[in-house]
């Protein structure tokens, strides 16, 4: 059984479907999807809830929200398995097909599982590693056929979905080992040659090497001084911080985010990226290949991809960190932050129809405060095809904003995230939207989801990309498609209230991702064939399937990983106030 054919309350919009915040919560199946954010979390039997004054004030004084669940609750996936409820009953074959057992007792609830539920959890344990006897992650791709290069390893921000999945499916034991474990990497001294990076980076990954002959299990972990152009992974700490929280808010087990070492932990990350330096923008500055895109791309500066990232994280993190030990100036650090970054990604990186019409009668060469081109963009450099791509309905955050360079590209994670941590505003978020729906073909095609739009061709692609065979157009990070993506998408989309777009994507995933043995990435323009060097049975592209099912089937995860929007961040900026200039 599918959303659309159920039927659950509404709340107080008005006429156009509109609530106060302006999103379009109720659908066309009159459901308010903006409501999941105030979903309590569930308590799991192993973990013992011992939530903050705070979270207890706060749950009790909301009132009983609408139990989605046993309404939305059809067929848990475990259910679908054979021994496969918990962790530690990990059977990797056994996956009977057909009507699970035990799962369907009301026929009016009951939904068919797609068949592919069964194999995608069957390859997500499978790829289960275990330090010392206890999952501490899932390995990047199971790919017998590929040289597995670093592949083999647990992936950060390759785990997210994963433990994700494993969240929703109420099996948090693995993330917080997870968790645990990437904290204990974070303390190991980090070098490259010479030099030392700061203390607080995170791993972009780690391995599990086991010794058989003594029965031993040890740690390697790479902090960009293995990666391909020995670039730390600034998206690795960010995940972090958001999948703790993802962890804290479905378990309402506050014990691992409030302990010592955790709060330590993100402390140390945010003094890496809340540093003062000479910065004149609240943006945070990174080297090309920092995130996701890990190869060059011409993503350095400022790219979105990590700027929602880093704003996602900030809001995050100033819900778990305790304000004793200095939390509390670090708060107001975080605020300041906040309101500053949000004010900057809201005027200068947001795209639409009049936006790109005001850029391309930028004058140039201005100077002082009365400057409209304040980074004094070119308008010759605005490339053609944003002209044909902007529709006038619709709208995104572009790829980089720095002195004299915008990146007009367009980014997945980057404006996906910005929907789910609020960094895109209601009306913005509605856009980010609309783009998908009129540019479906160009974004979607056949694969969901670009990663990036459009392609670099020719002479830009040699010089942008340093003449990179991986990355040549519409393949990999370059224009290609990413099947992982889609756990995004259907986020943003439950969010915006939306879900009939999640499903179109998902139904376009259902035909192919499993006959295609899960590859990695797909190419070409319509995302149509298996990528050139993709690696099959990719853990992320198998977990981020499950996790957009999952919330599609039980819309209340999303407050997992989505942020209501902070109505105190609204920043009360004009041009005047940095007005009059400082005189002596
Ligand atoms: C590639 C991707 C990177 C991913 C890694 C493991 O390097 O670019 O984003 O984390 O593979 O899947």
């Amino acid at each position: 059984m599918s959303i659309s054919s159920l039927s659950l309350e509404t709340h107080g919009n008005d006429s156009h479907g509109k609530n106060a915040d302006g999103y379009r919560g109720a659908t066309d199946n009159g459901f308010d999807f903006t409501k999941l954010l105030e979903l309590k979390p569930r308590p799991h039997p192993t973990i013992e809830t011992q939530r903050s004054l705070d979270e207890r004030s706060f749950s009790e004084l909301l009132s009983s929200p609408p139990r989605l669940r046993s309404s939305l609750e059809t067929v848990k996936s475990s259910e679908c398995l054979d021994g496969m409820v918990t962790p530690s009953s990990r059977s990797a074959t056994n996956t009977p097909r057909g009507t699970p057992r035990g799962s369907i007792s009301t026929p009016r609830h009951s939904f068919e599982p797609h068949p592919m539920i069964g194999d995608a959890w069957d390859a997500l344990r499978r790829s289960l590693v275990y330090f010392r006897g206890k999952p501490v992650g899932t390995i990047a791709a199971m790919d017998p056929t590929e040289d597995s290069l670093n592949y083999n390893q647990v992936f950060v921000r390759d785990f997210v979905p994963s433990g994700l999945a494993f969240l929703m499916n109420g099996e948090p034991e693995i993330v917080r080992n997870f968790l645990n474990k990437a904290l204990r990497l974070q303390a190991w001294e980090k070098r490259i040659d010479c030099f030392t990076l700061g203390e607080g980076v995170m791993p972009a990954s780690f391995k599990v090497l086991h010794d058989p002959v003594r029965n031993s299990d040890t740690m390697i972990a790479d902090f960009g001084e293995s990666a391909i152009g020995r670039v730390a992974p600034v998206d690795s700490g960010f995940w972090w911080i958001i999948l703790l929280r993802a962890y804290t808010k479905s378990t309402g087990d506050h014990t691992l985010a409030d302990s010592h070492e955790v709060q330590r932990g993100m402390t140390l990350i945010l003094n890496l990226c809340l540093a003062d330096g000479f910065d004149t923008f609240p943006t945070l500055l990174c080297a090309d290949g920092c995130a996701m895109i890990d190869r060059r791309m011409g993503i350095y500066g400022y790219p979105i991809e990590i700027q929602s990232l880093f704003f996602m994280a900030l809001r995050c993190a100033r819900t778990l960190l305790k304000p004793e030990n200095g939390g509390k100036e670090l708060h107001e650090r975080i605020d300041k932050r906040l309101t500053a970054l949000s004010f900057h990604m809201r005027e200068y990186f947001w795209m639409d129809h009049n936006q790109l019409n005001n850029i391309y009668r930028f004058k140039t060469e201005e100077y002082s405060h009365t400057a409209v081109n304040k980074f004094n963009v070119i308008p010759d450099s605005i490339p053609d095809w944003v002209f044909d791509f902007l529709p006038m309905k619709g709208g995104y955050f572009i790829g980089n904003v720095s002195p004299a360079r915008m990146d007009f590209r367009w980014f997945a994670i980057g404006n996906c995230c910005a929907i789910l941590s609020a960094l895109a505003t209601p009306e913005q978020s509605s856009a980010i939207m609309d783009l998908f729906e009129e540019r479906w073909q160009e974004l979607v095609g056949d694969m969901p989801l670009k990663v990036s739009y459009p392609a670099l061709e020719g002479h830009e692609w040699r010089i942008v990309t340093g003449c990179d065979p991986k990355n040549t157009r519409w393949s990999y990070h370059n224009g290609g498609s990413w099947p992982v993506l889609l756990w995004m998408l259907t986020a943003a989309c439950i969010k915006t209230g939306r879900p009939q777009i999640a499903r179109r994507a998902i139904e376009l995933v259902e035909q192919r991702l499993a006959k295609d043995g899960w590859p990695e990435y797909y190419d070409g323009k319509l995302g149509r064939y298996i990528g050139k060097q993709a690696r099959k049975y990719q853990t992320w592209s198998i977990a981020g399937y499950l996790v957009a099912k999952m919330m599609l089937e039980d819309p209340s995860h999303l407050g997992m990983i989505s942020l209501e929007e902070d109505k105190k961040m609204k920043p009360s900026l004009t041009r005047s106030m940095s007005w009059p200039p400082h005189r002596f």
